[in-house]
């Protein structure tokens, strides 16, 4: 799959009008492997002008790519699905060394972006527009029918963060295209690779030239000249909330669609499985070392639960295997990049400091940070409100439900949130009460089933993904009146 869009001396080229081309701009970005520090390859900081070729590109396609039957879209979806499955050996490797996720996950990431796209083409065929007859609104006319198409918006800028680069790239492009929207995806720096190998998938399934085209370079050089380039119809952005933010603040009149940080609370209520919720907890916060936008990021619970949840989550805590993403079994592997460590590192500092309980963890080897648990977290401290996109967990005790809500919304983020109960009058109160897009009973905080809506609310995003959502996102109504004599 590999020998079209990578060349000598491991420079990978971007997708543009159906063919792998190089960059005239001579800037090469080394992509080196969290893992080892190996040069896994260089890609291109592309120019302004070579954006604006590629956009413009983008918008050529579009006018016939609109015109293709959904059919023809649909079955392009099902043959890049069928390519994912059957390359998702070599395309786990990459990501694995890339990006430094544990192969199982890598592995678990593409089948799953295979089953979007297969889901999402099943679920445009649904999506046919309505008609509605006028005399349902007072003093209206059975002789009026308006009939309701979706329309493509034009050209979407999508762009992924390092740590779904294949899903939540994908997730972008399936959605758009299906609708009939071409796309100029931007992929995360690391995470680059894979995402060009996904775009290459798409380009080996049938895409037409110029529908899918690629642009690699930093976000913060070629960034904001993207985001406000006026080809672009609609721009859906996953990543920090900062960039999220610094997008929205520069885009004049074209919609968004943010999916931004988050500090997902688990509540755990005096009545609840604590079992249950210990695995979940710490599959919820440790996996990928913490490097998901839904992680559970802070515990919120009573002093009573607190002490018997407290050595269930130091046992399995410390069962965690840390070590290097190809081992087996492994959990906590090396953060994306020393950055990344040294500000989570900065979090554990201040919270030992400030007087929060260390029950296990703390220590840092490299860019590995040792799954940590503090008990005792207050909310002057920077753990309990700032997410850390590493593998450490605060517990905040509080004394009664209502307080668990308050310190919850507190947050300026709301993407999800899990109660822990058995009791169902309980857990619906609360999750009424929570300020996120998403309230997980008995369960971790998660983004899947894919279909579900999937959004965040304050910091934590605008509009909303998951599959029919991503569609409806990315299309518009076409409303075509009658008037019967
Ligand atoms: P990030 O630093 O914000 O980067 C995300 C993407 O934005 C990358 O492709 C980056 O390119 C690009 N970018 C940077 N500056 C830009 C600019 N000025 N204009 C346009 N694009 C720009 O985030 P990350 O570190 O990759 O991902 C981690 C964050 O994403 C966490 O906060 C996490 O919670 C969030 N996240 C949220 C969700 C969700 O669904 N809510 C899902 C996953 C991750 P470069 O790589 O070249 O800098
Ligand atoms: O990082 C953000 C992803 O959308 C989270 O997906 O909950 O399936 O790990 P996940």
């Amino acid at each position: 799959m590999f020998t079209n869009l990578c060349c000598k001396n491991k420079i990978y080229k971007n997708l543009y009008n159906g063919h792998w081309i190089e960059s005239n701009s001579n800037k090469l970005i080394e992509i080196f492997s969290p893992v080892d520090g190996s040069l896994l390859g260089k890609v291109q900081a592309m120019t302004t002008e070579e954006v604006d070729m590629t956009i413009k590109n983008t918008k050529e396609a579009f006018i016939s790519w609109k015109e293709t039957s959904l059919s023809d879209r649909t079955e392009i979806l099902y043959k890049a699905a069928d390519l994912l499955d059957e390359n998702s050996e070599e395309m786990a490797t990459l990501m694995m060394m890339e990006i430094s996720k544990d192969k199982k996950s890598c592995v678990s990431e593409v089948v799953r972006t295979a089953d979007l796209l297969r889901f999402t083409a099943d679920t445009a065929k649904t999506m046919q527009g309505e008609a509605l007859v006028g005399d349902s609104f007072p003093g209206g006319s059975k002789s009026k029918m308006s009939f309701v198409s979706r329309e493509p918006l034009g050209t979407v800028l999508a762009i992924a963060p390092f740590n779904y680069p294949v899903n939540l790239s994908a997730s972008k492009i399936g959605p758009a295209i299906v609708a009939g929207n071409t796309v100029v995806l931007k992929p995360p720096t690391q995470g680059s690779l894979s995402a060009l190998y996904l775009a290459e998938i798409f380009n080996k399934a049938g895409l037409p030239a110029g529908v899918l085209n690629t642009v690699t370079g930093r976000g913060s050089e070629i960034g904001d000249y993207l985001a406000t380039h006026p080809g672009i119809n609609f721009i859906n952005f996953t990543g920090s909330t900062e960039v999220g933010q610094h997008i929205a603040s520069l885009s004049k009149m074209i919609p968004l669609l943010l999916e931004l940080g988050g500090k997902d609370a688990a509540i755990v209520l005096e009545d609840a499985n604590l079992e249950t919720a210990a695995t979940n907890i710490i599959n919820g916060a440790y996996s990928y070392s913490g490097q998901r936008c839904t992680a559970v990021k802070r515990i919120i619970t009573f002093d009573s639960v607190a002490d018997k949840l407290i050595p269930l989550l130091k046992e399995k805590i410390e069962n965690l295997k840390v070590g290097n993403p190809d081992e087996e079994g492994v959990v906590i592997t090396p953060l994306i990049d020393n950055k990344s460590a040294d500000y989570v590192e900065g979090l554990i500092k201040d919270a030992k400091d400030s007087g929060a309980t260390l029950i296990t963890g703390g220590t840092r080897k490299g860019n590995t940070i040792y799954p940590t648990l503090f008990d005792n977290v207050t909310t002057d401290m920077r753990l309990a409100w700032e997410e850390p996109f590493g593998p450490v967990l605060p517990l905040i005790r509080v004394s009664s439900i209502d307080e668990a809500i308050e310190i919850a919304n507190k947050s300026e983020y709301g993407l999800q949130s899990s109660v822990f109960t058995q009791d169902i009058d309980k857990a619906f109160y609360i999750a009424k009460k929570l300020e996120v897009g998403t309230v997980q009973v008995n369960n971790k905080t998660e983004r899947g089933p894919d279909h579900f809506p999937f959004l965040g609310v304050k910091s934590s995003g605008m509009g909303t993904q998951g599959i029919k959502y991503s569609i409806e996102s990315m299309s518009r109504p076409k409303a075509i009146v009658l008037n019967l004599k």
